[in-house]
């Protein structure tokens, strides 16, 4: 792996670096990590990581320079770092929502390539889902972005547009399969499991199912069909379950926190 900087360490910048670690591509000698605070980087250090506070040293020792940092941060931190990109040197990737690949560049006063990514919290153990996109970056900083989060999990390119459609089902998505995992457990508890056996259990369950649509080019139904028997359990289950909103609440949920999405990120007028 080339000299990599995470610029603003927090809990994206912290996953990746920890997949970087586990994909066994990332060390100490060529991965540096930053955040604001001493306790922040005193927290990355204490999980054994090369962790400073001066972005500038950060992105004078690396050739790739992930920014991690909140929209909200974005602005003084392309100020502050600016006279420390080079170009010729650096390659820029944004995990920033809702920030374009043309404002990033034009705040760093420079053309450039820049890529933005989508991953997710479960870069961390390599199972990221990450989409990618850039407006018009050479075939060599695309590949090159591809092959470092492709060490992450999955990696699809997308139309810059389709980053905050992006952002809701590879970033907040997480959470929404964690809430379904969380409810099938304490539907196990109510049938008669410990706490500490349905939450595995359940896991597990949900791992299995997505394993068999990724390992496979199958529609969710047909995986269903081979477990629903006429007047079974499972189709028993399942219509209660549609009859009570359970799709139905998923799209719903989706399209609002899409509309959410917008609302805070979606004025970037150049993505
Ligand atoms: N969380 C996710 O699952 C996820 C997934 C994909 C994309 N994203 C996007 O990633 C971005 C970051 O999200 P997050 O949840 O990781 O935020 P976060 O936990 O608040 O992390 C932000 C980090 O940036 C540091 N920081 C702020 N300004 C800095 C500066 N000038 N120089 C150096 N470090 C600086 C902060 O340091 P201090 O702690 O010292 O203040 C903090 O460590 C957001 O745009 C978010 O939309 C998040």
């Amino acid at each position: 792996m080339k000299k990599t900087s995470i610029i603003g360490c927090g809990n994206i910048g912290t996953a990746i670096a920890k997949g970087f670690i586990k994909s066994g591509r990332g060390n100490s000698d060529n991965l540096i990590l930053t955040a604001r605070s001493e306790n922040s980087v005193k927290k990355l250090s204490d999980l054994g990581f090369n962790a400073v506070n001066d972005n500038h040293h950060a992105i004078k020792n690396s050739e790739i320079v992930i920014i991690a940092v909140t929209p909200q941060q974005m602005d003084d931190l392309l100020i502050s770092i600016k006279d420390s990109i080079d170009p010729e040197k650096h390659l820029v990737l944004s995990v920033v929502s809702g920030v374009s690949c043309a404002t990033i560049s034009e705040k760093l006063c420079c053309e450039m390539d820049v890529i933005r990514v989508m991953p997710n919290t479960a870069a961390a153990i390599c199972e990221s889902m990450t989409c990618i996109s850039h407006d018009g970056a050479s075939e060599s900083s695309v590949s090159e972005a591809v092959r470092l989060f492709d060490s992450l999990g999955e990696t699809i390119i997308l139309p810059e547009n389709m980053m905050v459609p992006a952002t809701v089902l590879c970033a907040c998505g997480t959470a929404f399969f964690l809430r379904a995992i969380r409810a099938a457990s304490q539907g196990g508890i109510e049938i008669g499991f410990h706490p500490d056996q349905a939450i595995p259990i359940a896991a597990q369950v949900a791992k299995g199912a997505s394993a068999l649509l990724t390992s496979s080019e199958n529609h969710p139904e047909t995986e269903i069909d081979k477990v629903t028997t006429p007047r079974g359990s499972t189709i028993t289950g399942l219509n209660v379950m549609e009859h009570q909103g359970f799709s139905s609440a998923m799209i719903q949920g989706i399209l609002a926190s899409f509309r959410k999405t917008m609302e805070i990120y979606g004025s970037d007028k150049k993505k």
